[in-house]
């Protein structure tokens, strides 16, 4: 693996994590391990996701990057915790920008042309494509990627078992992103061994795509 790019490429999967408590961040990393999938997008939606990220990245055989990005502080508390890639909603100048400085890859979100062209004028080629699900789904990125042939996707967004192949057949999407296998609840509850099951579930599901 080159970066945390080629690591999501070879996931497919990219899980979207909400931890409440930064003590459920080593059992969780486990479970991921365990179900075959070393990635991990921790969402700074909670207090605990710096202190997440810290605690997985130490582990050291995982990819560790921060979701819900939306400022240059919590970039750079992202990025002190070790994250090695930056997920932003939206696109955001200021975040990219920072991300860049500080070296590591930004995947923020752009459904439309209009961002698209803003986010290769500051010099990315992998977009999260989010709300997937309500922003045209796979037929809008098979569209969209026709004239932006260099231009990769993260679908992530209402993304589950029901329309996962939908996405990995389209070859400009270079994984998909969600919450399906790091149910919260089942986080919150300590149900760690059914987040490896439903892991390896959707590993296993990902790796039968035609991609
Ligand atoms: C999110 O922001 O919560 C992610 O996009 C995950 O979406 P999902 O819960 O629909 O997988």
């Amino acid at each position: 693996m080159s970066g945390p790019l080629d690591a999501l490429s070879a996931a497919g999967l990219v899980p979207v994590v909400v931890l409440d408590d930064a003590a459920d961040a080593a059992p969780l990393a486990a479970a991921l391990v365990g179900g075959g999938l070393p990635v991990a997008e921790v969402t700074f939606r909670t207090e605990a996701a710096a202190e997440a990220v810290r605690i997985m990245a130490a582990r050291g055989d995982m990819t560790v990057g921060a979701g819900t990005v939306l400022t240059v502080q919590q970039v750079d508390d992202a990025v002190a915790a070790g994250a090695s890639y930056v997920v932003s909603p939206g696109l955001s100048r200021a975040v990219v920008e920072r991300c860049q400085e500080k070296g590591v890859l930004a995947l923020p979100g752009a459904v439309t042309a209009t961002e698209i062209q803003a986010a290769l004028e500051l010099g990315l080629s992998t977009l999260k494509f989010f709300p997937a699900g309500t922003s045209g789904g796979p037929a809008a990125i098979a569209a969209l990627a026709a004239p932006f042939a260099g231009v990769r996707f993260v679908p992530t967004g209402g993304v589950g078992p029901q329309n996962l192949h939908d996405y990995l057949a389209i070859p400009a999407v270079a994984a998909v992103g969600g919450s399906w296998m790091v149910p919260r609840d089942r986080i919150r509850g300590g149900d760690f061994a059914g987040i490896t099951r439903l892991t390896s579930e959707a590993v296993a599901l990902a790796s039968g795509s035609a991609v």
